[in-house]
């Protein structure tokens, strides 16, 4: 027997987690943190592990998904599930609300619009309240049984909201997933080498179709309501008299609705919609496809009925699609936050809905394989909301005679290192290369790096996790309000990092910031080398592969390394935040101790009157030879070099008592001869 406080503690349970999940996934505005959401998710965990007899398929817990399935049931649909016909333009949507005038007999028919979304039609169905099947629409007749994978959709209710709940409820919608899920999900899918999608449609269809719901759990799939099938309550229909009341009842129970979808007043309004909603497409967070305007009336909507696939009273405005075909100029390597190298097309500037597009992702090394895509090729690409654009197909009729397939580096653009290839996708073999982001980061850190007492491996980890911090350079910039988000960092805590970031910036030496930087080959030797001969790091950008070369010490494959990093793309942009966030230390302790050593240093020389050379000449061979250059007569100079009609100058400085001596004897000093015989001016 379960003790009545246990059956209600978990019920309680079960319904503070229904309701925070709604918050979050629904409504877009959560009330507790994910570590108190936690605390409820484990302690019901553990209430259901330790009474089985509560188990309920609808509890919160269930959403992570069981056990794989066999296949499929076909699940036939109670109530059809229609397509829509198209319009391609506004002549052909005038047209069909003429038609709808014409055959309701008044031309005052308001029309409920809703974005058309682009994803997998879907039929969920709740029997008191609680939901118990989902089908595709398949054919619209019969479709197949994806219960248990539906189940792991987070915004999708489990049990409705309010009290009064329908006896029978059928919900159309469709299973989307956003943009940025999608660019994240296809991301991730690309580096680990596997499938990358087209789309957000495929990817949401190809999730449903997962036999694991684990799989579709770990998808960011969500369901936005549009519609219904049977509605009962009360022993009757629902009394929804318009498709607002329809798509407001929805809401009230708990299902996602697209924000943007409104009641028009008038054909003209619907046009006005479609215009609108066609110009905030790209700002939208989920991909659309056009605009669905549905009679509002229900009773209009019965009397006008359907066609042999679809409704009379709606009718779906399509947007121009967003794929063109282009040329592929180009395969560039950027290397991405694990290593992998990801190929990006540089494309033929080509105009895709509004946007010069000129590059697009090529995902890996598997993708360019299995479409086989050449440089030379013309291709069509895709851009889908803000997702960054694809390349999906190549026109082989346009494949020009001597395009090759693409061969990847054997070495890591970034820092030189050779590549592995793993047969879909190609990987740096350095451990911490720059560009593996979170290694590199801790490594940074670390002893072989900055040292940074007091900066955990953990919290970086995490914060590199979180991308709150994208490279190193990144720490610096850090602020104690971002710490303070984690649970787990106290106010002291946060302070203490930030202090010893601090610490870090103010005390850290050249080489150590060099070391920091996991480049092939560099180790805290060749660091303390480079830091000895260089100024900084901007010095050790400009300098050649043969000056890198002559640092006794440094061979020939280290300079390669150290110079391909300071040049690319990820080692520039490094330098220029380090430089921004202030860590900026300076070396050259070599370079300062050579110029000590040169013939001039530390002498100040000034010229005056007319000399065989231009003074700037002049200068610079004071410069060359680690001495400077003056610009009045003061104590601080050593000599002044008079040539031909040399005026004032001369006077002031004999007073001064600074030297005075002509254009060979200083001729004589840079060459580090004895000076001759001096010629002061006395003896003029
Ligand atoms: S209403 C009987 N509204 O478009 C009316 N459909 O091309 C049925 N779709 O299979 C559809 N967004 O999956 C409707 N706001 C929306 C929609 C929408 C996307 C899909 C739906 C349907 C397909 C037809």
């Amino acid at each position: 027997m379960v003790s009545s406080t246990v059956a209600e503690r978990v019920a309680s349970l079960r319904e503070q987690l229904d309701y925070h999940n709604h918050r979050y996934y629904v409504l877009d505005d959560p009330e507790i943190t994910d570590a108190e959401y936690d605390v409820l998710f484990r302690e019901l965990s553990a209430l259901e592990a330790a009474h089985p007899e509560l188990d309920d398929p609808n509890s919160p817990t269930k959403r992570v998904g069981g056990e794989p399935a066999q296949g499929f049931t076909a699940y036939e649909h109670a109530e059809r599930m229609y397509s829509l016909d198209n319009g391609m333009d506004m002549d052909e949507w005038f047209a069909f609300a003429e038609r709808v005038a014409r055959s309701v007999g008044t031309s005052e028919v308001m029309y409920w619009t809703d974005p058309k979304m682009d994803g997998l039609a879907m039929e969920v169905i709740y029997e008191n309240g609680r939901f118990v099947r989902a089908a595709t629409r398949g054919d619209g007749i019969t479709g197949e049984d994806v219960t248990r994978n539906m189940r792991t959709v987070m915004n999708l209710p489990l049990t409705l909201h309010g009290d009064n709940q329908p006896e029978l409820l059928e919900v159309r919608g469709e299973v989307v997933i956003s943009n940025k899920d999608f660019a994240a999900l296809n991301a991730r899918h690309a580096e680990a080498g596997e499938k990358v999608f087209a789309n957000p449609r495929n990817a949401a269809a190809g999730s449903i179709r997962q036999l694991d719901p684990k799989v579709a759990a770990s998808r960011p799939l969500r369901f936005m309501a549009y519609g219904i099938g049977r509605a009962e309550q009360g022993g009757g229909p629902i009394d929804w008299p318009t498709q607002r009341a329809v798509m407001e009842g929805l809401k009230k129970l708990g299902f996602a609705v697209a924000p943007e979808a409104r009641l028009c007043a008038s054909s003209r309004e619907v046009a006005e919609y479609f215009r609108q909603l066609q110009e905030e497409r790209d700002g939208l967070p989920f991909e659309i496809d056009g605009v669905v305007a549905k009679v509002n009336d229900r009773e209009m909507q019965e009397a006008l009925g359907f066609t042999a696939r679809a409704p009379r009273w709606a009718l779906a405005l399509k947007f121009p699609a967003h794929q063109t075909k282009t040329r592929l100029e180009n395969i560039r390597i950027q290397v991405g936050r694990t290593g992998v190298l990801t190929p990006v097309a540089e494309l033929s500037p080509v105009e895709l809905a509004g946007v010069v597009v000129s590059n697009a992702t090529l995902h890996n090394k598997g993708y360019i394989e299995a479409h086989d895509f050449r440089i030379g090729d013309t291709v069509l690409i895709q851009r889908a909301g803000d997702v960054i654009p694809q390349v999906l197909s190549v026109d082989l009729d346009e494949r020009p005679d001597n395009a090759e397939p693409y061969v990847f580096p054997e070495q890591c653009p970034v820092c030189d290192s050779s590549t592995i290839d793993d047969g879909k996708r190609v990987i740096c073999s350095n451990p911490v290369c720059p560009a593996k982001i979170d290694k590199n980061l801790i490594h940074f850190v670390s002893k072989a790096g900055l040292d940074m007492e007091g900066v955990g491996k953990k919290w970086v980890q995490k914060l590199a996790d979180d991308e709150v911090l994208n490279s190193p350079a990144d720490l610096f910039s850090l602020e104690k309000i971002t710490l303070l988000k984690y649970e787990r960092m106290g106010d002291k805590s946060a302070e203490n990092f930030i202090a010893a970031i601090e610490k870090a910036k103010a005390d850290a030496p050249l080489w150590r910031l060099i070391s920091g930087l996991g480049i092939k080959h560099v180790g805290e030797q060749a660091a303390r080398l480079l830091a000895d001969n260089f100024e900084d790091l901007r010095a050790i950008q400009r300098a050649t592969f043969d000056e890198l070369k002559e640092i006794k010490g440094v061979g020939d494959k280290t300079a390669e390394s150290i110079h391909l990093f300071f040049n690319s793309d990820l080692g520039t942009e490094l330098l220029t935040a380090f430089e921004r966030v202030g860590l900026w230390p300076t070396g050259g302790a070599k370079a300062a101790e050579a110029a000590s050593e040169l013939p001039l240093a530390g002498k100040v020389f000034l010229f005056t009157g007319t000399l065989p050379v231009k003074r700037d000449e002049a200068q610079a061979m004071v410069e060359a030879r680690g001495g400077a250059a003056a610009k009045s007569v003061s104590k601080k100079v050593d000599f002044l070099v008079a040539g031909e009609k040399a005026g004032s100058k001369v006077d002031k400085a004999r007073k001064l008592g600074v030297e005075i001596i002509d254009f060979d004897a200083f001729l004589a000093l840079l060459q580090d001869r004895p000076q001759p015989k001096a010629k002061s001016l006395l003896d003029f």
